[in-house]
């Protein structure tokens, strides 16, 4: 009945900790591969975490993709007046309006009552081009922003999926395929033993700022992100908390 799958939850989700070497897992029931709906769930556990973190004046940096956009959904107004701000966590890596980071800091803001700043970087500019922009005060501000953050929230993807969402050239799949490649967070790749094969550069979030951010949320499911999420759990700081979907779960306690 329910009670035997709520606690088969329950315990999952600590062996899982446990596994991971993590703060907290949260998992949802289903698998986001096979129902959309799963991801709303995602989104709304999130939500719900977010609420219990969030107290006072919060910095809050958020990534793109589809799984952040299902978070901004569930997002709503707080009443305990808590004054929020969401920024992009890192510039321009690439993907479909309706999954970039400004668009959701935007959704965000909306839906909570709050306030949002955005970061446009193009991708792959000079190194010179790159260093007058981050001298533009306003992405100077945002920057700072960023290095304040009390909360991140991000997603984590597969690798040769957001290698081709950012239609990345030849010779970056290569790299990433030489390199075994299998998991992607914050434009960073990993392989399985969570080394770095490839990082696009970009400015905002770096993954050495992580170890001083207090609250770090994860939020990704789908038994094919498993490999992903277990590659870069072993470089993520140990404070993360991973929300995630049974679909994962199974996949990576069996393993
Ligand atoms: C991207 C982020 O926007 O979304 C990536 O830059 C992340 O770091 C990806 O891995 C996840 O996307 P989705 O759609 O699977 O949630």
């Amino acid at each position: 009945g329910l009670m035997r799958e709520l606690k088969g939850i329950d315990v999952m989700e600590l062996e899982l900790k446990h596994q991971l070497g993590i703060k907290k897992v949260i998992i949802v029931p289903g698998d986001s591969d096979e129902s959309p709906l799963v991801k709303g769930e995602l989104g709304r556990a999130c939500a719900l975490c977010m609420k219990k973190l969030l107290s006072g004046k919060n910095i809050i940096a958020v990534t793109g993709g589809s799984t952040m956009a299902a978070v901004a959904e569930r997002l709503s107004t707080n009443h305990h007046h808590e004054e929020l701000l969401f920024v992009p966590a890192r510039g321009g890596v690439g993907e479909d309006v309706a999954n970039q980071a400004n668009t959701i800091c935007s959704n965000m803001a909306k839906n909570t009552d709050s306030k949002h700043r955005v970061l446009y970087v193009p991708d792959q500019v000079s190194s010179e081009i790159y260093e007058s922009f981050i001298k533009e005060p306003d992405i100077h501000e945002v920057l700072n922003l960023i290095q304040s953050a009390s909360m991140v929230i991000h997603g984590i993807g597969d690798a040769i999926t957001m290698a081709e969402r950012r239609k990345s050239n030849p010779e970056i799949k290569q790299k990433l395929e030489s390199g075994k490649a299998v998991g992607e967070a914050f434009g960073y790749y990993f392989n399985e033993e969570g080394e770095i094969v490839h990082k696009v550069l970009t400015i905002g979030l770096q993954l050495e700022d992580l170890a001083h951010i207090p609250n770090v949320i994860a939020v990704a499911g789908g038994a094919s992100k498993a490999k992903a999420i277990k590659a870069y759990l072993k470089k993520a700081p140990s404070s993360t908390i991973l929300i995630t979907d049974e679909g994962v779960a199974k996949r990576l306690l069996k393993g």
